[in-house]
């Protein structure tokens, strides 16, 4: 059976999703996404997305399509109307339709679609076994801290990856790595968690940020600082963190396997915290 999806104002059945191709977001990448994980049919840290996204939206100049509460309005009649218990909301705003012109049309109002994807979150096989990743260029324009539609780089970077039989490429730049293709990326290192610090060069990942709280509270140390290759192999483990794969293992880097090829202590127990906090959020905890 069809999705039902959300375009500018309507709820249609996916087939009848239709956008203009003069919109913005299709000529020229000029807009911005957000990705909601969805469990027992609820959604996870909508707040803190909500934020990101409101924070790309000034950045870009880009007006609102409609109020705070209509947008989550249309998170949750997606995953009512899909009968989604697990997966993910994703949202895309651009700056509209107009006559192709690179500067801002003016008296245009921006687009907003929305479409849910089914995906396990809480049992995933992947953080079972761990996964490899591999290093590849980053190439990407100079400010990755939008969550920018704009995701050529990222599509090459994973494609990349995904030929060395990689599930993420590790993006490097000037030496060092910036962060995976869609994830943020850590060593562990002596029990502390290396990860590159905030910055115009790296996306600010929502999970990164819960994590960061629930290591906080146990005593967990974090290093924010950028690493190079050579540092992650020889890491004691590694992980990635996303809205799509919560807190996932990494057992390879580059062919060079980590932390004996297991998914390490310190990964399974944050994955297991991160996994608690989005089961009380979910209503799973009694
Ligand atoms: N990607 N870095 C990049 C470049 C990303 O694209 C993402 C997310 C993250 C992690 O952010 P968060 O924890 O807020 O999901 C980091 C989403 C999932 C995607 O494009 O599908």
């Amino acid at each position: 059976m069809g999705r039902i999806v959300y375009v500018n104002g309507e709820y249609v059945p996916e087939e009848d999703g239709k956008i203009s191709i003069f919109d913005r977001g299709f000529l020229f990448a000029d807009g911005v996404y957000e990705v909601t994980a969805v469990v027992n049919s609820r959604l996870i840290d909508y707040a803190p997305h909500l934020e990101r996204l409101a924070r790309s939206l000034r950045e870009l100049k880009m007006e609102w399509p409609c109020t705070e509460s209509e947008l989550r309005a249309m998170h949750e009649e997606l995953i009512a109307r899909n009968g989604i218990t697990e997966g993910w909301v994703y949202m895309q705003i651009t700056r509209g339709a107009a006559d192709r012109d690179f500067k801002f049309p003016k008296g245009v109002k921006p687009s907003l679609v929305g479409f849910t994807q089914v995906k396990g979150l809480l049992e995933n096989p992947d953080a079972v076994t761990g996964v490899k990743v591999c290093t590849v260029p980053d190439i990407r324009w100079a400010r990755r801290d939008i969550k920018s539609v704009s995701l050529l780089a990222p599509v090459l970077g994973k494609q990349m990856a995904y030929e060395q039989g990689c599930f993420e490429g590790w993006m490097m730049e000037d030496g060092v790595i910036t962060e995976g293709t869609s994830s943020n990326a850590y060593i562990v290192k002596d029990g502390v968690i290396i990860t590159r610090e905030l910055s115009n060069s790296i996306l600010a990942g929502v999970t990164r940020r819960v994590l960061f709280a629930l290591a906080a509270e146990k005593g967990v140390k974090i290093e924010e600082r950028a690493f190079t290759p050579e540092e992650a192999y020889a890491a004691d483990e590694a992980f990635l963190t996303s809205a799509s794969n919560f807190v996932l293992p990494i057992v390879e880097i580059d062919g060079k396997r980590i932390g004996g090829g297991q998914p390490g202590p310190v990964g399974r127990r944050l994955r297991e915290l991160f996994l608690d906090a989005v089961r009380e959020q979910a209503g799973l905890l009694i």
